[in-house]
């Protein structure tokens, strides 16, 4: 059987490899609603600037309205042979409306459909991904303000640096998903003009309505230049970078959560909802939901690999290889969705051990750095001495086995003898958070404040 759109010019069908290499329909099926939406705006403005009749813009969109319906209901039969989404849908409303549908397609190309079927999608996609960053950040901000004193060591290296708060741990992740929100908002900026009308590449010599079509659906104005909207995908780029730099910062917290999950650290525990069982050792809790977080953003980062790759040797304007941009898309705004849902219910499911992070925050002589600076407010050092004399007072303690806390003041004046009793108000973990209240410094009241900030920047959501 010959195509039924190009058939005119070919004899036969296409070799059965030649249909499958060459159909889309397997995947852009998903821009069913887009492209309906899509072509209702067009044959809407085709009507108001005369080019097609009031009569048949009336039947075609009510036509586009059924074969819409008969796909949400999963009634309509996709066919192969009509290659994509734009082909399917044409070619049934030609059977409900009669050859009247053809006017549809009145200037306008696959090339300039599939570039507004994409743009629309990749908006939505951004819509929905950045309503999910935000119920995070909401999550993390409320879990920071109920821990926002709970001290916790801070690490540099992996190794004990400095006390901070479980709370301000947290709030970094907010700070990371607001710039992540900011891309993805800079991004939804730039791809929000419209094609439609660019036709395949050159324009269009039917006297057509830009302006129309962009405000109809909801873009800030037409694009251009036509070649460029038919041949860029940089929207698509652009927004798979924005997902892999949130998918990345999902990672590391996600790797953290494995971390602190472990027996070693017991920092936090994660119920039964978020853990899974052995079957060979009965005493695991996997943290899995977390490890599938770190997986998944192999595959983000992936699909952004995959269209620079699609992308970086095409000359303008369309290439079939651009078809190649779908799937990868598909998967990875699948991926980092389900990623962020994932991490939303871990934050709200985790409950810290107070105590043992409390305990550990202490560990590797994380005060040391108070010390030093009680040396340089008080005594007037130097800050590089006041290293060194806190360095000799450390091995002491290491020496005997204790922490700061644990030596006596005359240990301590052995190697400075003008330090005084008062040196042993800086030296527990919790004066040490307490007292780095420098604007963005961890001090429990600056993360309640902060913490408090977000909580209502962000609503109720
Ligand atoms: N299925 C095609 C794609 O995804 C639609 C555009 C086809 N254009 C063409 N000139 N064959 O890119």
């Amino acid at each position: 059987m010959s195509n039924k759109m190009w058939g005119g010019r070919f004899s036969s069908g296409p070799d059965a490899i030649m249909e499958e290499i060459n159909a889309s329909i397997g995947f852009d099926y998903r821009f069913a609603a887009q492209d309906i939406r899509g072509s209702k705006a067009h044959v809407a403005m085709l009507a108001e600037s005369g080019i097609v009749s009031h009569d048949d813009a009336q039947a075609i969109a009510r036509g586009l309205d059924q074969v819409l319906g008969e796909i949400e209901a999963g009634t309509f039969t996709f066919s192969r042979a009509l290659e994509d989404i734009h082909m399917n849908v044409e070619a049934r409303l030609a059977e409900i409306v009669g050859p009247g549908a053809g006017r549809l397609h009145t200037a306008r190309s696959r090339n300039d459909q599939v570039a507004l079927d994409f743009r629309l999608w990749v908006r939505d996609a951004i819509d929905q991904l950045d309503e999910q960053a935000e119920a995070l950040q909401r999550a993390l901000a409320e879990k920071a303000l109920e821990h926002a004193d709970a001290v916790m060591p801070g690490f540099t290296h992996m190794q004990s640096a400095q006390p901070v708060t479980f709370g301000h741990h947290l709030l970094a992740y907010v700070e990371m998903l607001a710039r992540d929100r900011g891309r993805f908002a800079d991004a939804r900026k730039r791809l929000n003009e419209c094609p439609l009308g660019s036709a395949a590449l050159a324009g269009t010599s039917f006297p057509i309505n830009r302006d129309r079509t962009a405000a109809a659906l909801g873009f800030d104005r037409p694009t251009a230049n036509s070649l460029d909207s038919v041949a860029d995908r940089d929207f698509v780029m652009e927004t798979l970078a924005a997902c892999s730099i949130c998918a990345i910062h999902l990672s590391r917290f996600a790797e953290e959560i494995v971390l602190w999950v472990t027996p070693q650290f017991a920092f936090v525990k994660l119920s039964d909802k978020f853990t899974t069982g052995s079957s060979i050792m009965p005493q695991k809790r996997n943290p899995d939901a977390a490890e599938l977080v770190r997986g998944k953003t192999g595959r983000v980062i992936g699909a952004l690999n995959g269209i620079l790759m699609v992308m970086k040797g095409l000359p303008l304007a369309y290439s079939k290889d651009m078809q190649e941009d779908k799937e990868g898309s598909f998967d990875a705004v699948q991926s980092l969705s389900l990623c962020l849902a994932a991490i939303t219910g871990m934050v709200r499911d985790m409950t810290p051990d107070r105590a043992r992070m409390k305990a550990s925050a202490g560990a590797g002589y994380a005060t040391a750095t108070d010390l030093a600076d009680w040396l340089v407010r008080t005594l007037g050092m130097p800050f590089r001495q006041a290293h060194h004399v806190t360095g000799s007072i450390v091995k002491i303690a290491s020496d005997a086995g204790c922490d700061l806390e644990g030596l006596t003041l005359a240990q301590i004046q052995a190697v400075e003898p003008s330090i005084t009793q008062d040196v042993f108000s800086v030296l527990g973990v919790d004066q040490s958070v307490r007292s780095r209240t420098s604007f963005g410094g961890t001090s429990p009241a600056n993360v309640e404040a902060r913490a408090k900030a977000w909580l209502s920047a962000l609503g109720t959501g």
